[in-house]
C-alpha cells in the first residue's frame, strides 16, 4: 500500500484550488479510526454526533468534554494521515471567547487532534477568531446545527428561503473572516451550498448539502447500518455491517451452545507431568484441611 503523509491544512487548502474532492467522515474509537485511515479518509471528525450513534442518547446536547476527550484521544490514536478534529460539545464554547480557547486548547493538548469543529456563524465569529488567535485550526458548521435544535424546530433543512439562505451566506463570510480553515454545511439546498463553494476560499464540505461543495461527509454508522435508530435522507448505506455482525454473535450462540467452540488451537495447554503435580499439591491440600478439622 502506497506511504501516505499526514494531512495538512495547506495540502486541504492546495485540494480546493485545484478541485480534488476532500472526503470526511465521523470515527468514535481506536478501531474505527485505523479502518478509516487505512482507507485514506482525509478528515476524521470525533463528531458529537457519538451522544446518539456510540451512547444512544437523543441529542448531542449531554455529551461532555470528558467524553469527547476520551473519544477523540482514541481516534487520534488510529489516525496516522487523516486530519483530526475534534467537535466542540454544547455549551464548551458559547459562553464566552475564554471558555472557548480554554476547550479548544483542552481537546489538543489532551487528545493530540489537529484542529475543532464548533456550530454557529456570525454569532461565534469572535470564537472562532479567539481559538485561531490562539493557534488552533477551526471548522466551522452552518445549516442545520444540531446543537440549536430547539431552536431550529427539529432536523430540517436550512435555508430554503431567500432570507435564510442569505444569513447563511453572511455567516460564512464571517466564519471565512474569522480566520476558519474550512465551514461543514448541514442540511442546506445544494444551489446554495454552491453559491457559498464558489465565493469561499477556504474548503466548504458538505453533510446533505449537495454535490457541488469542495468535500462530502458521512456519519460512520449511517455508511454502514450501523445506528438502528434513524438514517437521514443524505445518507448512503455502503455495506450493512450490523447484519455481518449479528449473522457472527448468532453463530458463536449456536457453537457456544453446541460446544464447537472453543476448539483446542483458541486455548492453552499444561504439560503432563506439571497437571499430575498440580492434582498431587490439591491432594496434599484437601489432605491437611481434613486433618484440621478432625
Ligand atoms: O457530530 C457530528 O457528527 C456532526 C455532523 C452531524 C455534521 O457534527
Amino acid at each position: 500500500m502506497e506511504e501516505r503523509q499526514k494531512m495538512t491544512l495547506p495540502r486541504l487548502m492546495e485540494m480546493k484550488r485545484q478541485g480534488q474532492k476532500i472526503t470526511m467522515i465521523t470515527a468514535y474509537s481506536y478501531s474505527q479510526a485505523v479502518l478509516v485511515d487505512k482507507a485514506g479518509i482525509d478528515i476524521v471528525l470525533v463528531g458529537d454526533s457519538l451522544s446518539m450513534t456510540e451512547l444512544g442518547n437523543k441529542t448531542t446536547l449531554p455529551v461532555t468534554m470528558d467524553i469527547m476527550v476520551a473519544h477523540a484521544r482514541a481516534v487520534t490514536n488510529g489516525c496516522k494521515y487523516g486530519f483530526v478534529l475534534g467537535d466542540m460539545p454544547y455549551m464548551t464554547y458559547q459562553p464566552s471567547d475564554e471558555v472557548a480557547v480554554i476547550n479548544a486548547g483542552r481537546f489538543m493538548a489532551e487528545s493530540a487532534c489537529d484542529g475543532v469543529k464548533l456550530e454557529g456563524g456570525v454569532s461565534m465569529a469572535s470564537r472562532v477568531a479567539a481559538i485561531v488567535r490562539a493557534g488552533i485550526p477551526v471548522m466551522g458548521h452552518l445549516g442545520l446545527t444540531p446543537q440549536s435544535m430547539s431552536m431550529l424546530g427539529g432536523f430540517k433543512v436550512q435555508g430554503r428561503d431567500a432570507l435564510m439562505a442569505k444569513r447563511i451566506m453572511d455567516d460564512a463570510a464571517a466564519l471565512e473572516e474569522a480566520g476558519a480553515f474550512s465551514i461543514l454545511l448541514e442540511c442546506v439546498p445544494d444551489r446554495v451550498s454552491k453559491l457559498i463553494t464558489e465565493r469561499a476560499q477556504i474548503p466548504i464540505i458538505s453533510i446533505g448539502a449537495g454535490p457541488y461543495c469542495d468535500g462530502q461527509l458521512m456519519i460512520f454508522h449511517d455508511m454502514f447500518g450501523l445506528y438502528p435508530d434513524f438514517t437521514p435522507r443524505f445518507a448512503k448505506q455502503y455495506a450493512n455491517v450490523a447484519e455481518v455482525i449479528l449473522g457472527g454473535l448468532k453463530q458463536y450462540i449456536s457453537e457456544v451452545r453446541d460446544g464447537t467452540f472453543p476448539e483446542p488451537k483458541h486455548g492453552f495447554t499444561i504439560k503432563d507431568e506439571q497437571l499430575a503435580e498440580l492434582k498431587a499439591l490439591v491432594a496434599e491440600d484437601k489432605y491437611s484441611q481434613e486433618k484440621g478439622h478432625a
